[in-house]
């Protein structure tokens, strides 16, 4: 089955052209440069956005796998959550693409797929199957091609953590899935970028804060670590946002010392990632699964990956970390999830059903 997803649920316009448990290609256009200047995501600049960057990224999708239109067995799209109107141009030029080529169409949910991340590897090693007499794998091998490596998959707990979300869900085994927690206010990326903004980074502030925390001591000043005690999965962050509101006001002029951005950056930070952390092993352990996955944009953050294998090792946990290029949004993990919906027969959903943005899930 060769299959074509779209993703265009925020800001990054992207397409992926996946092939029986293979990532052939995957093209991502980021908006990030045009909503920097407002300080976060328009949602009206991102749907025109998407519109303009569509056509481009599909035929770059397609160039790079090696596959035509009318090769295509299957078109995917992100149903939601998201941006409704972002939501709207890559769902029904989907939906359009699959009527054009009589060919089944499925929307997938943006943060199921993400659960699926971590398992697809870059790496240039071929599993056998495709080792063995694929054209379409040989010509690829040398580019940016992807498998899942669902050899190790194994009943999980995901921490999804973005600038939109923070959630942890129990997964039983493929395509079953359990919601354990999320954040009752801000995201952790939200938290980043909002606090970033208060000490005058620019958006998004998560990257910028990573690289001034690894030179800084984060230890120097103590911020709250919210509902790390609640014996729930729930997370909080606006009053960590708070608290660092507060700080600055009471510190005047601290931010004109260079060295001091830098400890205040990696304490905010060690508060963000502790609680993450902790949480995220709570779960893990009150719920007997032997891995942790982890995937979302702040799932890049080096702080965050660091203590996620520290504590993974301490406590013995298997730790599946997506790949920092595709732990923000992308198209590949949203063609990978339809692949296994379509293997498993769960119905496609019909041209007319419209955008359901909440979590349905098995
Ligand atoms: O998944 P994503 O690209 O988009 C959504 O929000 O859905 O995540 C973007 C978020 C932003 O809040 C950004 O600041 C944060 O991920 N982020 C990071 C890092 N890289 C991106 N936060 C902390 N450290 C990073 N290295
Ligand atoms: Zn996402």
């Amino acid at each position: 089955m060769i299959l074509l997803a779209l993703e265009t649920s925020c800001d990054e316009t992207s397409a992926a052209v996946v092939r029986d448990g293979m990532v052939l290609s995957n093209a991502t256009s980021s908006q990030i440069q045009l909503h920097a200047e407002y300080g976060g995501v328009v949602p009206e600049l991102a749907a025109r956005e998407h519109l303009r960057n569509l056509i481009p990224v599909v035929q770059t999708a397609l160039r790079d796998a090696g596959v035509q239109p009318g090769q295509l067995d299957a078109v995917a799209a992100t149903q939601g959550p998201g941006l409704p109107m972002a939501l709207l141009v890559g769902f029904k030029a989907a939906q359009a693409v699959a009527f054009a080529l009589r060919k089944p169409f499925v929307g997938i949910n943006h943060h199921e797929a993400h659960l699926y991340s971590p398992w697809i590897s870059t790496s240039k090693v071929l599993p056998a199957s495709c080792r063995q007499n694929n054209s379409v794998c040989q010509q690829d091998a040398g580019s940016t091609l992807g498998f899942v490596d669902f050899g190790s998959f194994q009943p999980n707990v995901s921490l999804i953590v973005s600038g939109g979300h923070t959630m942890l869900v129990l997964v039983e085994s493929e395509l079953k899935h359990r919601v354990l927690g999320s954040t009752v206010d801000d995201a952790a990326g939200e938290c980043f970028d909002k606090t970033g903004k208060l000490m005058g980074l620019p958006y998004p502030a998560g990257p910028e804060i990573d690289r001034l925390a690894e030179q800084g001591n984060p230890k120097t000043f103590d911020f709250p670590r919210p509902l790390l005690n609640d014996p729930g999965d729930d997370f909080s962050f606006s009053g960590l946002k708070t608290s660092v509101r507060y700080f600055l006001r009471d510190h005047p002029g601290i931010l004109d010392d260079a060295q001091r951005v830098r400890d205040l950056c990696a304490s905010i930070q060690a508060a963000i990632v502790e609680v993450l952390v902790k949480k995220t092993i709570r779960a893990a352990k009150r719920n007997h699964v032997r891995c942790v996955t982890a995937s979302g944009g702040v799932a890049c953050n080096r702080a965050l990956r660091r203590e996620l294998v520290r504590a993974c090792e301490r406590e013995g946990f298997m730790l599946q970390l997506a790949e920092k290029s595709l732990c923000t949004d992308n198209a590949a993990m949203i063609g990978i999830l339809a692949e296994r919906k379509f293997v498993q027969q769960i119905p496609a959903s019909t041209f007319d059903e419209e955008i359901k943005p909440g979590w349905v899930l098995a």
